[in-house]
């Protein structure tokens, strides 16, 4: 089901949380309950008949997501597909959208030259624009949202996006959390007992502390009321986002962790896969 995260009437930020389909994959493997992809959450952003999608994800969403902004818009007159970054749970359904839609793409301006990479020869052609690295304001219906930097969380070229009006950050992976379906999308309750769901993720995903804390300083200056992660619960409320940026720009990760020990040929007792008998 669709989460209305904001709605004053001609302005609606819209979350779906359980779009990522699992049919063909449940098996022994999975043991019939979940499939081998990661929970992702795509966001419509609609102003007086405009419309904007923020990661829209890859074929496993991409028929669920076209049906559901149908309620919203007429998909046909989508104004924008926007992408945090590069990877597939992101933007791996952008051929899709570019055929199914008269959609313009942004895209962080350092991936431009490489999604193409998953689209039919030519199809991006004249539609897709890069977002430079300072970011930049994108304006649909009578609303701006704001393409703010997050680069090296964790993609190299990598934006949130702000919403002045609803005041929500679309925060793409930062603080993604592992939590059950049912509260993917929803708020989170406590959030001291919201780190161990979060912990793990950031600190091999994340670049390193230094730009947790350059982020954290930039978001401390705007007027953030929910930030909502690609993947996982949002963080909502101005007590929980301060105990969010508080414990974010304390974190240390990705290559702060790193050591030799992370660099070794793989020895003897390494893992190995071959030929199935
Ligand atoms: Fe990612
Ligand atoms: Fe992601």
């Amino acid at each position: 089901m669709p989460i209305t995260l904001y709605d004053d009437g001609s302005h609606k930020c819209i979350a779906f949380p359980d779009l990522v389909t699992c049919e063909g994959f449940k098996d022994e493997a999975t043991e019939g309950k979940s499939c081998d992809s990661v929970q992702a959450n795509q966001f419509l952003i609609v102003n007086n008949e405009h419309a904007a999608l923020i990661d829209p994800g890859g074929n496993l969403t991409y028929s669920r997501l076209f049906m559901g902004i149908s309620q919203y818009v007429f998909p046909k007159n989508l104004d924008f597909v926007i992408a945090s970054h590069q990877d597939p749970d992101i933007i791996a359904s952008l051929n899709k959208w570019l055929v199914g839609t008269s959609c313009r793409v942004l895209v962080p301006e350092l991936w431009k030259h490489f999604v193409p990479h998953v689209c039919t020869p030519g199809a991006t052609r004249g539609r897709l624009h890069g977002i430079p690295d300072a970011g930049m304001d994108i304006e649909i219906g009578g609303a701006a949202f704001k393409a703010i930097p997050a680069h090296f969380l964790h993609s190299e070229g990598n934006f949130h996006f702000y919403d002045p009006v609803s005041k929500i950050l679309f925060s793409g992976d930062v603080g993604t959390s592992g939590v059950p379906e049912e509260e993917c999308g929803m708020p989170i309750a406590d959030f001291e007992a919201h780190i161990p769901k979060m912990k793990g993720f950031h600190q091999r995903y994340m670049n390193s502390n230094r730009v947790c804390r350059y982020w954290a300083n930039m978001v401390r200056e705007m007027d953030v009321e929910m930030i909502v992660p690609q993947h996982g619960a949002r963080i909502e409320g101005k007590e929980n986002v301060a105990k969010f940026l508080d414990w974010f720009q304390g974190l240390e990760c990705g290559v702060d962790l790193m050591t030799q020990e992370n660099f070794k040929v793989p020895g003897q007792g390494a893992a190995k896969i071959s030929v199935a008998a």
